[in-house]
């Protein structure tokens, strides 16, 4: 009987911020909280798992068309796991499974991810099934879809094969990841408004329409993708000049987020490689007011967080994740970053309810994945 333990991390968002659904490169960081499963495989097809308060034990058992439970039930993610593996290895052996979690939930860290990751990594090893990473992304981003998000593959992707150390240029096609070496004194803080962004809700549908209206502008301009349109800068104006007749403002923000935003990730991986850690810090406040005011996927938390962040000493900050609450990530250089945590606890956080250091103020050091290796 196989049993064992299984680990997946949070990922951190360093740039590239709601466009790996348009297919282009993100380029986040794995953080060390992570979720851990330990598991044992059962006789049958039935699976049980518990985690520590709220989250309670789940149970259910393993069948050709399992269906989501009530939003916002973390049964889903269970579900959306088995459902993956289904999809590529057909029905297998139940689990019982011990989820224990030191990543904050509903911070835009991706803990959601984290959790069907784990759990498909726990499923497969459970049943002595040997998965690769192109395997995995071909089922782990689909398979969240079942969760109601159509989100992208950047998280699943980061939290698999982050090395330590680097940042992770995540490219999706051809699906590749290039580990960029972070340099020594860099440090990132990851820092909680105290709102929590919950994927189930009002935010989800939110981000699916931000989604649908870069796709929109897309599909307006007769291109088939933003890579393509990437890949013609001097077209810009003249694309942007046909969506602005076009009177659909969120069309037009979307387009003009994406092709800035995917420009900021290009000159971020040249602002590491150089070492340029105040010029990667403004690509990161640049990236914030482009969310702000194009996409709008910030929130007057976020805000405030992000100003307070640049008025203690931040070379640069910015949500992180899908935004509508959640977290910023703000980047320093080591030797500043008491001062940095030290400013935010007084001028964000002083005398706020439910604040408590160990979960809202974050010292992300890039971090390994769950140990996939990249062809
Ligand atoms: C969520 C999604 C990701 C990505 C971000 C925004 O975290 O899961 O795929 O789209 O939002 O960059």
């Amino acid at each position: 009987m196989l049993a064992g333990e299984v680990q997946a991390p949070g990922r951190v968002n360093l740039i590239g911020e709601h466009i790996d659904y348009h297919g282009l490169p993100v380029l986040p960081i794995a953080m060390d909280r992570r979720i851990r499963i330990r598991f044992r495989a059962r006789g049958d097809r039935r699976i049980c798992a518990s985690s520590a308060a709220p989250f309670g034990r789940r149970e259910f058992a393993w069948t050709g068309d399992l269906q989501p439970v009530a939003a916002g039930d973390w049964e889903n993610y269970l579900r959306a796991a088995a459902s993956a593996v289904a999809s590529r290895w057909g029905l297998c052996a139940g689990v019982d499974a011990w989820i224990a979690a030191d990543l904050p939930p509903a911070a835009g860290l991706a803990s959601s991810s984290a959790l069907i990751v784990a759990f498909t990594l726990c499923l497969l090893a459970a049943n002595g099934i040997h998965a690769g990473f192109e395997e995995l992304m071909a089922i782990l981003p689909e398979g969240e879809h079942f969760v109601g998000t159509r989100g992208g593959g950047m998280d699943h992707a980061a939290i698999l094969a982050s090395r330590a150390g680097c940042a992770s240029l995540i490219e999706f096609a051809p699906l590749a990841v290039r580990h960029i070496v972070v340099p020594g004194d860099w440090a990132f803080l990851v820092a909680h408004s105290l709102e929590t962004a919950e994927e189930s809700g009002s935010a989800r549908t939110a981000y699916n329409a931000r989604r649908q209206a870069g796709a929109a502008a897309l599909a307006r301009l007769g291109m088939a993708s933003y890579r393509e349109v990437i890949a013609a800068p001097q077209r810009h104006a003249e694309l942007l000049a046909r969506l602005a007749g076009s009177n659909e403002d969120a069309e037009r923000d979307a387009f003009l987020h994406t092709t800035s935003e995917s420009a900021r990730v290009t000159e971020a991986v040249a602002a590491i490689e150089a070492g340029d850690a105040a010029g990667f810090g403004r690509l990161l406040t640049e990236s914030q007011g482009s969310l702000r005011d194009r996409l709008r996927v910030s929130s007057p938390a976020l805000d405030r967080l992000v100003d307070a962040a640049l008025a203690c000493g931040a070379l640069g900050a910015r949500l992180t994740g899908a935004g509508f609450g959640g977290a910023v990530v703000a980047v320093t250089r080591k030797p500043d970053l008491p001062a940095l945590r030290h400013g935010l606890i007084s001028s964000y956080y002083d005398g706020r309810a439910g604040f408590c250091e160990a979960d809202h103020l974050i010292d992300a050091l890039p971090a390994a994945g769950a140990g996939f290796e990249v062809r």
